[in-house]
């Protein structure tokens, strides 16, 4: 029996992998890449075999491959030119024959590597079934800017359900960068748009999308996660080939319509595709969806965030103390702000229904934060809020923001209006100054 080189390091990577292949048993995987990539034998053969890995796990996969090298090398043996505008093909009568060629050809070689299982393992022979078919509906792009792209199309529509179907009975399935028409006609699609709308139409869990570079930062390292708004700013900036821009628009629509996540992968470098998936720190360019921020009322959960917030404020008695179990007590009368899970600003209400005035309290806006218009936000909530509990008058308390109460509307007033069980309450020694406004 052989014995491991390094079983402590295995056991390592064994357990940080387990969590990944548990995550993601069931999940939908969209795999784009170009023809670029099948082009390199022997890295393609590696790069299916991990993808057989992957269906292996329970992963729904469904491939999409371009062929443009391939249509590029009929064209040139057949002494016919190939013609380009907007970084697409013209795809004229003689093109068109060209890429069926090439995605016929593409397809057998695909499915035939596919059919491999994984070869020198123990479950070489499991073979993987691989479904292809007319699943995109295509229309002509068109005239654009005096140019007739004539065969070349972008897609209508994904016909998601009969996929979904072949990824329910176990198959994985290839889609090929080709769509057809209601009336018979073939069109030649970039692979990039069959990928983005294949993964839309699905929902996927993700969409990997393989490209000759990857985003690099000031000091050339490669950017490990964008958000779509930080894609959006990178795109406007040069630096990038024509071919990862376009993988970055596509991508960067899928994630904000409703795929999960997308994943930016070099298509030279090998084992991509399993140490982005299964280790902590990857090595593509991870794109997520723009983190929600959301205003509402605070939950129990928020008060670790609250007392985050509000303590360096109280330490400075810009805030009178408030400690963790009377905020429990009043949770109900807060308002947050909440951004990807961290409480960015927060206020209180508190009601005084027989006077029909009601206090506004305890107002934070993380200082890194300020003057975005927090403050205000959760002003007017808490005014909808008062005037739902038919409030007519609201008032604060402040020994340091007292401008900009004022910008608000308040009115400085006497401790005399406050109502009398909270003027019972007031601390002179602080002399905190009194605001009024009028809902
Ligand atoms: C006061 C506070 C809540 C304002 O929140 P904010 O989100 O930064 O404010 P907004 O973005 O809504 O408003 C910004 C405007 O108010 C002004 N402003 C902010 N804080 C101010 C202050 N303390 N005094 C005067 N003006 C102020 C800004 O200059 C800006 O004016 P501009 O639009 O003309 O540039 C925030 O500064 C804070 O958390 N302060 C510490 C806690 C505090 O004092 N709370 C009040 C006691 S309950």
């Amino acid at each position: 029996m052989s014995t491991l080189p390094h079983p402590e390091a295995f056991v390592r990577w064994f357990r940080q992998a387990a969590p990944y292949v548990h995550a993601f048993r069931g999940r939908t995987f969209v795999v784009g890449f170009g023809g670029e990539l099948v082009a390199e034998r022997g890295r393609f053969v590696k790069f299916l075999h991990d993808l057989n890995l992957l269906a292996a796990l329970g992963i729904r996969l469904v491939l999409v491959h371009g062929a443009r090298p391939q249509i590029e090398a009929e064209l040139r043996a057949k002494r016919q030119r190939s013609r380009y505008a907007k970084g697409l093909r013209i795809t004229d009568a003689p093109s068109l024959v060209a890429v069926k060629h090439a995605a016929g050809f593409l397809r057998v070689e695909i499915e035939a590597l596919l059919s491999q299982g994984l070869p020198n393992s123990p479950m070489a022979g499991a073979q993987i079934r691989v479904a292809s078919g007319n699943f995109i509906a295509a229309k002509p792009i068109g005239v654009l800017d005096g140019v007739d792209f004539q065969f070349t199309g972008m897609v209508r529509k994904v016909d998601s359900a009969a996929i979904a179907r072949r990824l329910e009975a176990g198959e994985v399935v290839l889609v090929p960068h080709i769509g057809y028409s209601p009336t018979g006609e073939v069109f030649n699609l970039t692979w990039e748009d069959v990928a983005e709308n294949v993964a839309r139409a699905l929902k996927a869990d993700k969409l990997l999308l393989y490209v000759d570079q990857l985003p690099t930062g000031r000091r050339g390292q490669i950017i490990s996660e964008l958000t779509a708004r930080e894609a959006e700013t990178l795109l406007k900036k040069d630096g990038l080939t024509a071919a990862a821009a376009r993988a970055i628009e596509h991508g960067l629509r899928a994630v904000r319509a409703s795929v999960g996540r997308v994943h930016l992968l070099s298509r030279r470098a090998e084992g991509a595709t399993l140490l982005e998936l299964f280790t902590h720190s990857g090595v593509g360019t991870m794109i997520t969806a723009d983190p929600v921020e959301r205003l509402r009322q605070a939950k129990i959960e928020d008060i670790g965030g609250i007392l985050a917030l509000i303590e360096p404020l109280e330490a400075d008695g810009t805030l009178v103390k408030r400690n963790r179990e009377r905020l429990e007590q009043e949770i109900s009368n807060f308002e947050v702000i909440e951004h990807d899970g961290t409480i960015r600003a927060c206020a209180a209400l508190y009601p005084y229904a027989q006077e029909k005035v009601a206090e506004l309290a305890c107002l934070a806006v993380a200082p890194e934060y300020r003057d975005a218009g927090y403050g205000e936000r959760l002003l007017q909530a808490c005014e909808a809020r008062a005037k739902e509990m038919k409030i007519r008058r609201i008032f604060a308390l402040t020994t340091r923001a007292q401008h900009w109460f004022l910008t608000q509307s308040f009115k400085e007033a006497g401790v005399s209006v406050l109502p009398e069980q909270r003027q019972t309450l007031y601390n002179w020694k602080r002399g905190s100054k009194v605001f009024l406004k009028r809902l």
